[in-house]
């Protein structure tokens, strides 16, 4: 059976949770292959809202199975918070959720660094989440990570924390005018929170090829956003990880040829949060009413976050980069009541006009958006049970998104909850 993935095409918060959720009840496993708890994927069913920072969000589903794969960081203490809330709300987790032994620990020493390279970047600073992500990806490109896995042997995971703290203790000390951290106090936390951590451990790229050999049908969870990818971003102000579909396969240990499509989540407009280019960005009126009708405030950090009209070359880029085989359209609800719906179909940048975003991110900051302007509606496109219901120029302006993207539509979400989402066509279609 097939393998799909949905990924952000944006800069993240495009509504990733709300559709996974959605089509999580027509698969058997939800697996995230990448990123760490800077992720905050919002699910709201029957009025109640969940955040989830690592857990996959299709764990609000009782009989699903999830899956934590090897290209994603853990903090053990948060996501023993995660269990314990969710538990306490009444969703059981244990024998439901699968953790790569191969995934690499957030450590104290990654969120100190973090914080002390933030600082020190001063005006520069990425504006990043502060989890602890950057660092963490960094020890294990350099090969200095401690994995999940070496949670089983107190003498490996000591061995490693050891030699990790060597240098580490140099910087803090030297560098950062601070306290040595010492392997004892680290051992001792670590002990306190990571048991939930170490019930959950598995073969999880076995799992997950095993399942489809069975004939089952896995959705693959992205976090961020395409735009946020560590290559094909809008690097440096980027976050640490691939973020795109092709991630998937490297993140979990599933071969490519099992993916058979992937479900491109597009916001009706455009957010960020952090530093970094963002052509179609409106400081006034218009941003601060996305940001209100949107509540466009983070769901990790809480920070505002910044908003703009639609970027068509933006999402062009990502539709490729992800090989996209259809859309979920989120948030358009919140365009109602807008006279007109401003568009950026083209950029201007160095002289000519662009349809496709820079690969060269850098210059994503000398692109001027060419804008058109389309009809806008009044009613509330949260009650349309069907395409038909809803109002004709919110009609025309989703089959105007598609022409321009050049890709078809499968779901359009009209507001938070699970019910307020309108199937167009079968997003599992082979792509
Ligand atoms: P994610 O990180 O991509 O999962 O997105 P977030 O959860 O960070 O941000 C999306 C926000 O929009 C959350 O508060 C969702 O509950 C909400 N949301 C998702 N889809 C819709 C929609 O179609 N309309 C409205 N009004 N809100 C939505
Ligand atoms: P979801 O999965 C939006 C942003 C941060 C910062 C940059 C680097 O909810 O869409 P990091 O802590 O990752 O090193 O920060 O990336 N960022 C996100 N922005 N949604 C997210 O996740 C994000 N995760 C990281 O704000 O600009
Ligand atoms: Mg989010």
């Amino acid at each position: 059976m097939p393998a799909y993935v949905v990924v952000g095409t944006q800069w993240g918060d495009e509504g990733k949770g709300k559709i996974v959720d959605f089509l999580t009840e027509r698969v058997d496993i939800v697996a995230r292959y990448q990123g760490g708890n800077n992720a905050g994927h919002t699910v709201v069913i029957s009025g109640e809202e969940y955040i989830l920072h690592l857990v996959p969000s299709g764990i609000l589903h009782p009989d699903k199975v999830c899956v934590v794969g090897n290209g994603t960081v853990i903090d053990a203490e948060i996501l023993a918070q995660e269990i314990a809330d969710l538990e306490r709300r009444g969703t059981e987790v244990a024998g439901r959720l699968f953790i790569s032994e191969n995934a690499h620990l957030i450590m104290p020493y990654h969120k100190l660094f973090e914080k002390m390279q933030e600082e020190m970047k001063g005006a520069n600073k990425l504006g990043t989440t502060l989890r602890g992500i950057g660092p963490a990806y960094t020890d294990k490109a350099d090969r200095a990570g401690i994995r999940a896995g070496d949670l089983l042997d107190e003498t490996v995971f000591r061995s490693k924390l050891e030699s990790n703290l060597k240098l580490k203790n140099a910087i803090i000390t030297k560098v950062f005018g601070q306290p040595a951290l010492k392997v004892d106090e680290i051992i001792a936390q670590y002990e306190a929170y990571a048991e939930r951590l170490i019930e959950c451990l598995a073969d999880t790229s076995l799992i997950l090829n095993e399942a489809l050999d069975a004939g089952k049908m896995v959705l693959f969870e992205g976090a961020q956003g395409t735009m946020l990818d560590v290559d094909q971003g809008t690097y440096p102000y980027v976050t640490s990880s691939n973020t795109v579909a092709g991630a998937a396969c490297a993140g979990t240990g599933v071969g490519p040829t099992r993916i058979n499509g992937v479900i491109a989540v597009v916001k009706a407009y455009t957010t960020r949060v952090g530093a970094g280019p963002f052509p179609t960005e409106q400081g006034g009126e218009v941003g601060e009413r996305l940001r209100e009708k949107g509540h466009e405030y983070g769901a990790t950090t809480g920070r505002p976050r910044r908003c703009g009209w639609f970027d068509a070359p933006l999402v062009r880029r990502s539709l490729l980069l992800n090989g996209a085989t259809s859309i979920a359209l989120t948030k358009p609800d919140v365009l109602g009541g807008m006279d007109s719906i401003k568009v950026c179909v083209m950029y201007r940048c160095n002289g000519a006009e662009v349809r496709c975003s820079p690969e060269n991110a850098g210059l994503l900051g000398q692109c001027e958006p060419i804008y058109e302007e389309v009809d806008g509606w009044a009613e509330d496109l949260s009650s349309c049970s069907n395409f038909e219901q809803m109002p004709p120029a919110a009609q025309q302006y989703f089959r105007y998104l598609e022409d321009l993207l050049d890709c078809p539509i499968s779901i359009i979400s009209t507001g938070a909850a699970r019910d307020n989402t309108v199937v167009l066509r079968e997003p599992f279609f082979e792509g």
